[in-house]
């Protein structure tokens, strides 16, 4: 899952499991993005939890910092679950109360997004007419639980209901409730069918060998999952990567540019098409059948080229059954734009998705990118941003136009 996820921890002794579930999530390819209350800082410190998040850690409501660049409301809504683990007695009460007197509060009031509590506490805490009331009041209000289970307690001699569910079980059952796409049926792209391209291609020299190209598919993929996430049927045609597949996402896997475009015109109809893989310009005229061998004293081999079929060019410019939004990227080392706008009106791309991959850039394997979008209209440019957040700004745009068209296939 390429999700979002804000855990909450709260103030208890089981918020030393959260240090590891912020690895378990990540292990399953979540982003998760980590705030702490001030009761929980007691037990485990921001230092540790960013570290194991690799992001900043968020712990103050009033910090002007935080407001200015991030603030609470984006805190709750730039995510696509929110864990609360250990979910306190305190916090489930305040929950359940609708307070909002620290940073924890106030994201959790202002969000629209799932929300799964994990509960931790002390049997007696948790047996509460009062704990027992807010539980009640919280599933009525759609809050997600999981636990707590029987057993030991931290505390000497103590055993009931009350331990935090394992950091697995928590991240299995935000998997599900990731993966179950409720937005399927509401988000901007239901109802839509959207392809991307994603990766390189290998033209093969001979059987063991190829031309390749250093794109991961990172961008790509996470459009897919950008695209999946706002409720849209996804087909990813992928070239040769080393990611895990989307969730929620069709993936047809093809080596060669020739592939690609095979199953490109296989997939059509599209709502959307988004060409973000590196295709080869060119592949080897005649692949050797078996492997081309060393023998002393004679020559190297000469490579002859042709050209491969231009897929962006041939489904935007030719296809009877072209899509109505068709989106290029043109990764470029010089004159990014220039090379854009020109790739743009060249191919009878909607928009192109320019961006700078030069080695000193780190875009090709990286997770950062800095694009420029090229449109009839001109060239709005992006600052750098997370690959994630590119792809769903991107996402969002199209779904605005597709939106604003209101074309069907
Ligand atoms: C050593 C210690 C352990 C605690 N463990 C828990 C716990 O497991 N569950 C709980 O609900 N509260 C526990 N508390 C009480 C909370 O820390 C306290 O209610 C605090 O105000 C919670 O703040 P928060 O909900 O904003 O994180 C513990 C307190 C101490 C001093």
């Amino acid at each position: 899952m390429t999700q979002r996820v804000l855990l909450i921890i709260g103030g208890g002794i089981a918020a030393y499991k959260s240090l590891d579930l912020i690895r378990r999530l990540r292990e399953r390819g979540a982003n998760v993005r980590v705030v702490l209350t001030r009761a929980a800082q007691e037990f485990v410190t921001p230092l540790a939890a960013g570290a194991l998040s690799n992001d900043r850690v968020f712990t103050d409501l009033f910090d002007l910092d935080d407001e200015r660049e991030i603030g609470h409301i984006r805190l709750a809504r730039d995510t696509d679950l929110i864990i609360v683990a250990p979910a306190t007695a305190d916090l489930l009460a305040k929950m359940a109360t609708g307070q909002a007197n620290d940073l924890a509060t106030a994201v959790l009031l202002a969000t629209d997004k799932p929300v799964l509590a994990a509960p931790a506490m002390n049997p007696r805490m948790w047996s509460h007419p009062a704990t027992r009331r807010n539980v009640r009041q919280l599933e009525a209000d759609g809050i997600a639980f999981i636990g707590p289970k029987a057993g030991e307690m931290a505390e000497r001699g103590e055993a009931g209901i009350g331990r935090m569910a394992e950091p697995i079980e928590i991240a299995d059952t935000a998997t599900q409730l990731l993966t179950e796409r409720p937005s399927s049926k509401t988000g901007p792209l239901a109802g839509r069918h959207v392809l991307v391209t994603s990766g390189p291609t290998h033209e093969p020299i001979d059987p063991v060998r190829y031309i390749a190209n250093r794109s991961s598919g990172k961008q790509g993929h996470a459009i897919a999952a950008a695209a999946a996430a706002a409720g849209a049927r996804v087909t990813l045609v992928s070239g040769p990567v080393t990611l895990a597949d989307p969730p929620g996402v069709a993936i047809i896997k093809v080596q060669t540019a020739a592939e690609m475009l095979a199953a490109v015109e296989g997939a059509l109809p599209a709502d959307i098409a988004i060409f973000a893989a590196a295709v080869a310009d060119w592949r080897v005229a005649t692949t050797a059948g078996q492997k081309l061998k060393k023998t002393k004293g004679s020559a190297a081999p000469t490579l002859a080229l042709t050209e491969n079929p231009d897929i962006l060019k041939g489904i935007a410019a030719r296809s009877p059954r072209r899509p109505a939004l068709v989106i290029g990227f043109a990764a470029e080392t010089e004159s990014v734009l220039a090379h854009a706008q020109k790739k743009r009106t060249a191919k009878s791309a909607d928009w192109i998705v320019a961006n700078d991959v030069s080695p000193a850039t780190g875009t090709f394997g990286g997770d950062w990118n800095t694009v420029h979008l090229v449109t009839a209209e001109g060239v709005t440019s992006w600052p750098p941003q997370s690959k994630d957040e590119v792809a769903r700004l991107l996402i969002e745009e199209a779904a605005g136009w597709l939106a604003a068209h209101q074309t069907e296939v």
